[in-house]
C-alpha cells in the first residue's frame, strides 16, 4: 500500500445517496466495504465525516439564527452521522473507536490525541466526531486537524466528482481534470478544493490532500494502490 496512515474525509451530504434528506442505509455500507478492504490491507484509517445532510451551520444564520448556535448543531450532526458510519462498520466486522472533540461520554470517546493513535496503531478505525468542537470551523478544517495530529500521511477527500478540473465539469464541458496540482497553483487558479483555512493548514504542515469519487465502489483500494484515481494536491 503507498500510505499506512490515512485521513479519510467524507462528506454528509454524500450519505444521502438518492434521498433528500437523511442517510441512505445502502451509500453507508458502500462505504462501510470500501474501508474495510483497505483495513484488511492493513492501511491505518482515521475519518471524519461532515453533517450537512442533516444541518449546516451556514444555513442557520440565513435564518436568522445565530452562527454560532447553528454551527454547533452541525457538530451534533456529525456525530449522528460519525455513529452510523461506526455500526456500518461493525456490521461487517471492522473494529472501530469514535472520539468526540464535545463531551458526550455516554455514546463516545472524548477526543484524546494518544488515544487515537494506539487505536491506530492496534487496527482500528477511528472516527473523530463534533468537528473541532469549535464554531467557525468546518468539518474539512477538522479532518486537516486531525490528519496532522495522528500524523497520517495522506488526506483522503471522498466527493462525488472523481477530482480537482480546470473549471465546474458539470457547467463547462471543456473542464479537464488534473492528475496533479499544486497548493500553490490551486491557490492561484482560484479552485475550490477545501475552505481556506483547511487548505492553509495542509500546505504549511506538508500535508498532500487527494481529491477523488467515494461513491464508486472500489476507489478507494485504488488510491491506495497508488493507481491514478483522483487529483492529489501538494506542496
Ligand atoms: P486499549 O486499552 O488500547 O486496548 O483500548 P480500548 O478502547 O479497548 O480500551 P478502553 O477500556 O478505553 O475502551 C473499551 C471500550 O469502551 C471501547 O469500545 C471504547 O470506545 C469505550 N470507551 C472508552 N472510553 C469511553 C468513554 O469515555 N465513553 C464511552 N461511551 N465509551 C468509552
Amino acid at each position: 500500500m503507498k500510505y499506512k496512515r490515512i485521513l479519510l474525509k467524507l462528506s454528509g451530504e454524500s450519505l444521502m445517496g438518492d434521498k433528500a434528506f437523511g442517510i441512505d442505509n445502502n451509500r453507508l455500507s458502500i462505504y462501510a466495504e470500501q474501508i474495510k478492504e483497505i483495513r484488511a490491507a492493513g492501511v491505518q484509517v482515521a475519518i471524519v465525516i461532515g453533517g450537512g445532510n442533516i444541518f449546516r451551520g451556514v444555513q442557520a444564520e440565513e435564518g436568522g439564527m445565530d452562527r454560532t448556535h447553528g454551527d454547533y448543531m452541525g457538530m451534533l450532526a456529525t456525530m449522528i452521522n460519525s455513529m452510523a458510519l461506526q455500526a456500518a462498520l461493525e456490521s461487517v466486522g471492522v473494529q472501530t473507536r469514535l472520539q468526540s472533540a464535545i463531551e458526550m461520554k455516554e455514546i463516545s470517546e472524548p477526543f484524546v490525541r494518544r488515544k487515537a493513535v494506539r487505536h491506530l496503531e492496534k487496527g482500528r478505525v477511528v472516527i473523530f466526531g463534533a468537528g473541532t468542537g469549535n464554531p467557525f470551523f468546518t468539518t474539512d478544517s477538522a479532518a486537516s486537524l486531525r490528519a496532522i495530529e495522528v500524523n497520517a500521511e495522506v488526506i483522503l477527500k471522498g466527493t462525488r466528482v472523481d477530482g480537482i478540473y480546470t473549471a465546474d465539469p458539470e457547467k463547462n464541458p471543456d473542464a479537464t481534470k488534473y492528475d496533479s496540482i499544486s497548493f500553490d497553483d490551486v491557490y492561484r487558479k482560484g479552485l475550490n478544493v477545501m475552505d481556506m483555512t483547511a487548505f492553509t493548514l495542509c500546505k504549511e504542515n506538508n500535508l498532500p490532500i487527494i481529491v477523488f469519487d467515494m461513491d464508486t465502489p472500489g476507489n478507494l483500494i485504488k488510491v491506495l494502490n497508488g493507481e491514478e484515481v483522483g487529483t492529489i494536491v501538494r506542496n
